[in-house]
């Protein structure tokens, strides 16, 4: 059967009929489509009824929280020029303090803290390979002043790219460009930037690429880990993040008080979530975790249940959420009782329990803020939590370090866990205490505020005042 042959039959029936079976295969997408958000709407329980509960509960949520006129914004401003000249002349005096000649960066958290550069911004498609790092190195002037000086390792044909980011700088970048074929850690080190010191010792912190810090080992670089004073710039936060971790922390909470205000029995953790979000999105924060536990969901700190428990009388709320406010993190939670919810409770709810771990929460939480002074540890702030937990009779059950700094990242060293003897407290830094009281398969109770370390007095509850009782939250 060689040769020019007619059309096989199956091809030109196929090609005959293509347009009906385009008919069918669309009908039964549909079908199927129709079929599968109806599997999903029953699931989700978006019964008119719920649908509209739901629609009612999330106006009164974000009402409530609008009639507060969301006054905490007023701290917040975006940081302007001076604010990233401040923290390189920070950075700066520290590598003279640490005697260290650069601090070597990609772009990433600690870049956008610097240049306000993220990763994605910079690499737009997938993390690149080619290096791009800016180079911050400790200038004197001739008044005895230490300043940065920053230039950028940047490849040739991308130079025009990095100018056009306008990074906050008063004068035009520095660049070091090298082209595709050099090795551009020869580059670097040749470039003019280091004058007579042979052999530059760099101070890199962890979102730096291993790749790279081998390669400028290899190539003439003394390459050391974040630590002393360097690593503190970023730790003890300037006014203008105050502000910002003030709004942002304050109006996280302010959100959960408003949205408690409309909760009502049967509604899911999930429709919390959403609500809770979109009520903290009409004063411009940007949410980017919330985790919202009922009951004996709430054993499990990170979550990890589906979202689908309804809320039921005597359930304690454990919500832990966080927002964005021109890039700065919140990170707070509440543990409590809807408005409803009778109080004194009903005996039959059988809730003194959970009432007296609420309270031995409370006061170690309370106890924390008592050792949150400087030049303590950040152990000695966990062990002073602990303490009260242990006492309580509850300390397997506070299964997690106490807290952590937070700024533009959620979870930032220092550090408070009762390992860590070698974080010592400075005024500026900023922390979550979160103590917590875990029984699987019964209950959760945490409580989470953000402290300022202050030079002299108590530290200084920045999100909006503490929970006096699971009805006050
Ligand atoms: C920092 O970046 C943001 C968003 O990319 C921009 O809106 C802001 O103006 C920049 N800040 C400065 C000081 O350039
Ligand atoms: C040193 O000189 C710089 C630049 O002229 C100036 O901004 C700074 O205030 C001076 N510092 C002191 C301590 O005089
Ligand atoms: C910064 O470093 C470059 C290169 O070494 C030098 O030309 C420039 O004068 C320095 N700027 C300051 C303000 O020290
Ligand atoms: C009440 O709760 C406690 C623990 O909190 C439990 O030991 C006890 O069995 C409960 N009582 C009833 C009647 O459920
Ligand atoms: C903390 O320690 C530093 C250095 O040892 C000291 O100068 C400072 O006075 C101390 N501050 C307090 C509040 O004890």
């Amino acid at each position: 059967m060689k040769g020019p042959s007619l059309p096989h039959p199956a091809t030109a029936t196929s090609s005959r009929n293509k347009y009906p079976r385009m008919f069918h295969l669309l009908f039964f997408l549909a079908v199927g489509t129709l079929v599968l958000t109806w599997n999903r709407l029953s699931l989700a329980d978006l019964s008119p009824d719920s649908f509209l509960k739901k629609s009612k509960f999330q106006k009164c949520s974000v009402d409530t929280y609008l009639a507060t006129g969301l006054e905490f914004l007023k701290t917040a401003e975006r940081p302007p020029l001076e604010e990233y000249i401040l923290r390189r002349n920070n950075l700066a005096k520290a590598l003279v303090a640490d005697g260290v000649d650069a601090f070597i960066v990609e772009p990433g958290y600690t870049f956008s803290y610097y240049a306000n550069v993220t990763q994605p911004e910079w690499e737009v498609w997938e993390p690149e390979e080619r290096p791009f790092l800016m180079v911050i190195r400790p200038a004197e002037l001739p008044n005895g002043t230490v300043i940065a000086n920053t230039s950028f390792l940047v490849p040739h044909f991308e130079e025009v790219r990095a100018r056009l980011l306008n990074m906050p700088f008063p004068e035009k970048i520095s660049t070091v460009t090298y082209e595709e074929h050099w090795n551009y850690y020869t580059t670097l080190w040749e470039s003019p930037i280091w004058g007579e010191t042979l052999s530059p010792t760099l101070m890199v912190d962890e979102e730096i690429r291993d790749f790279i810090v081998r390669g400028l080992e290899s190539n003439g670089f003394t390459v050391v880990g974040l630590s002393g004073e360097v690593e503190a710039v970023r730790q003890v936060k300037t006014d203008r993040e105050i502000g910002i971790l003030r709004a942002v922390n304050t109006g996280t909470v302010e959100a959960i008080r408003a949205m408690r205000k409309c909760l009502y029995y049967g509604v899911t953790e999930n429709e919390v979530v959403e609500v809770l979000d979109n009520t903290m999105r009409a004063a411009g924060m940007d949410p980017f975790f919330d985790i919202v536990e009922f009951g004996k969901q709430a054993a499990l700190p990170h979550g990890g249940h589906d979202g689908q428990a309804k809320l039921e009388p005597g359930d304690f709320i454990l919500i832990d959420v966080g927002s964005h406010l021109y890039g700065y993190s919140s990170d707070v939670c509440r543990t409590f009782y809807p408005l409803s919810f009778p109080n004194p409770p009903p005996p039959e709810y059988n809730v003194t329990e959970k009432l007296a771990v609420w309270q031995v929460v409370l006061d170690a939480q309370a106890a924390s803020v008592k050792a949150m002074v400087p030049n303590g540890t950040a152990a000695a702030v966990d062990i002073a939590a602990r303490s009260v937990i242990e006492a309580a009779g509850y300390g397997e059950a506070f299964t997690h370090r106490l807290g952590h700094s937070l700024g533009i990242k959620a979870h930032e060293s220092p550090y408070l866990n009762k390992g860590n003897f070698g974080a010592i407290l400075r005024p500026g830094m900023v922390f979550t205490s979160e103590p917590g009281v875990y029984v699987l398969n019964h209950f959760g109770v945490r409580h989470e505020d953000i402290l300022v370390i202050k030079e002299d007095g108590e530290a200084e509850n920045i999100c909006g005042g503490y929970a006096t009782s699971p009805w006050e939250p």
